[in-house]
């Protein structure tokens, strides 16, 4: 590769390793559809579906299948639970780090007359779990969370914020978007009732898939936001109140699915303590390799305890949209510049409105792709002195 590549937040790259061939394979030799015909190959496809289900439960800590919800991404995961649970004077709260991916669907439902309140985390990111607890009121239905920062990479405390939830009766969800493939998230223990989870990040799939996770009392309280066929009860024009098919409607999008059964695969037997050590420790070199650049400030989280792979960089002296360029330019090393779809984060951080150059680390990257982004970084700082 002519060019080191840090914007895994966004996307990762490369893919698991075969995943285009996977896919491919799929497509010209298996490409039906499942749950409408009633031949023998659309049923042999429907059951490699749900084993990738039964592979999705066994690295999230879960043990319903049927309540694992295959969607375009996280984007549609998150309207999904925004919309589907929340009634006109319902309550959520979420955290003052949440993407646009959070933050419009709840301003939608604002205008619509639920109410939104905001705890505020630290100058760091980082999120005291009593602002949530004291924001609880009798009408508070949903918790929603990033796990962790796409902005600064801080993860949240999610173990204590989970049984705050759940001796308040509140259900609690959790945007997994940067952390799923990376960190150990386990459903059950976690008491999360919605897990989100794009496939195209961490888990190393193709972009357009993803998945939610629903307990069954979630589920069950859960409305649709879109309806439509699913191959059963067709005779009726209520949806099916069964799962998966009450949220699973139209034609799924099986090449993700099979792409991202591939890089389940991958991840699984590579392990995520195996995956998470490696991004650590490079996260880890790379943190402490900047700290001392003059005119270079890292946003947020300064220590490695509760952050993920995520680096946020200030300049001081060169705008940092002309960094990001330069740095791409002069050194081949693409990385993310601006606010991120996280305006809120920067409000948080004291970075709004001018953003970050983010580096986001992923599972490919080398010691030696670090060590090239230091000095690129010196580099660029010395010659703007
Ligand atoms: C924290 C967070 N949530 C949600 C999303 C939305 O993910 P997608 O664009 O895959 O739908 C992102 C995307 O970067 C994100 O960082």
């Amino acid at each position: 590769m002519d060019f080191i590549y840090f914007d895994n937040s966004a996307t990762s790259f490369p893919k698991a390793p075969g995943l285009g061939k996977a896919m491919g394979e799929h497509i010209d030799n298996n490409g039906f559809n499942i749950c409408r015909g009633s031949y023998e190959k659309s049923y042999q496809l429907q059951g490699t579906i749900i084993e990738t289900k039964e592979r999705m439960c066994s690295i999230f800590g879960f043990d319903l299948p049927q309540n694992v919800i295959f969607c375009s991404g996280a984007t549609f995961g998150l309207n999904l639970i925004i919309k589907g649970i929340l009634k006109p004077g319902d309550h959520i709260i979420t955290s003052s780090m949440e993407h646009n991916s959070v933050a419009r669907p709840v301003t939608a439902m604002k205008n619509k007359g639920i109410i939104w309140d905001v705890a505020e985390c630290r100058k760091d990111g980082s999120l005291d779990p009593s602002a949530i607890e004291a924001l609880i009121c009798k009408n508070t239905k949903l918790v929603l969370l990033t796990h962790a920062s796409n902005v600064s990479g801080n993860m949240m405390p999610i173990d204590e914020i989970s049984v705050i939830c759940k001796k308040h009766g509140v259900f609690f969800a959790l945007d997994a978007a940067q952390t799923a493939g990376s960190e150990i998230i386990h459903m059950n223990n976690n008491n999360i009732d919605a897990l989100v989870l794009p496939g195209h990040k961490g888990l190393l799939g193709p972009q357009g898939i993803g998945a939610v996770l629903l307990s069954a009392r979630f589920a069950s309280e859960l409305d649709t936001i879109i309806e439509g066929g699913t191959g059963s009860l067709s005779d009726n024009f209520e949806m099916p109140s069964f799962m998966p098919d009450k949220f699973e409607t139209g034609t799924l999008n099986l090449p993700g699915i099979i792409g991202l059964a591939h890089s389940l695969e991958y991840i699984e037997n590579l392990g995520i303590n195996e995956i998470n050590f490696k991004k650590r420790n490079l996260t880890e070199k790379f943190i402490s390799g900047i700290l001392d650049i003059p005119h270079v400030s890292l946003s947020g989280i300064k220590s490695m305890d509760m952050r993920c792979s995520v680096i946020s960089l200030n300049f001081k002296n060169i705008d940092n949209s002309n960094a990001a360029y330069l740095l791409e330019k002069d050194h081949g090393i693409i990385t993310r510049c601006g606010l991120h779809c996280s305006p809120m984060s920067h409000k948080t951080l004291g970075t709004y409105p001018l953003g970050t150059v983010r580096f986001s680390i992923g599972l490919f990257n080398t010691e030696k792709e670090v060590d090239n982004a230091i000095s690129a970084i010196n580099e660029i700082v010395k010659k703007h002195q």
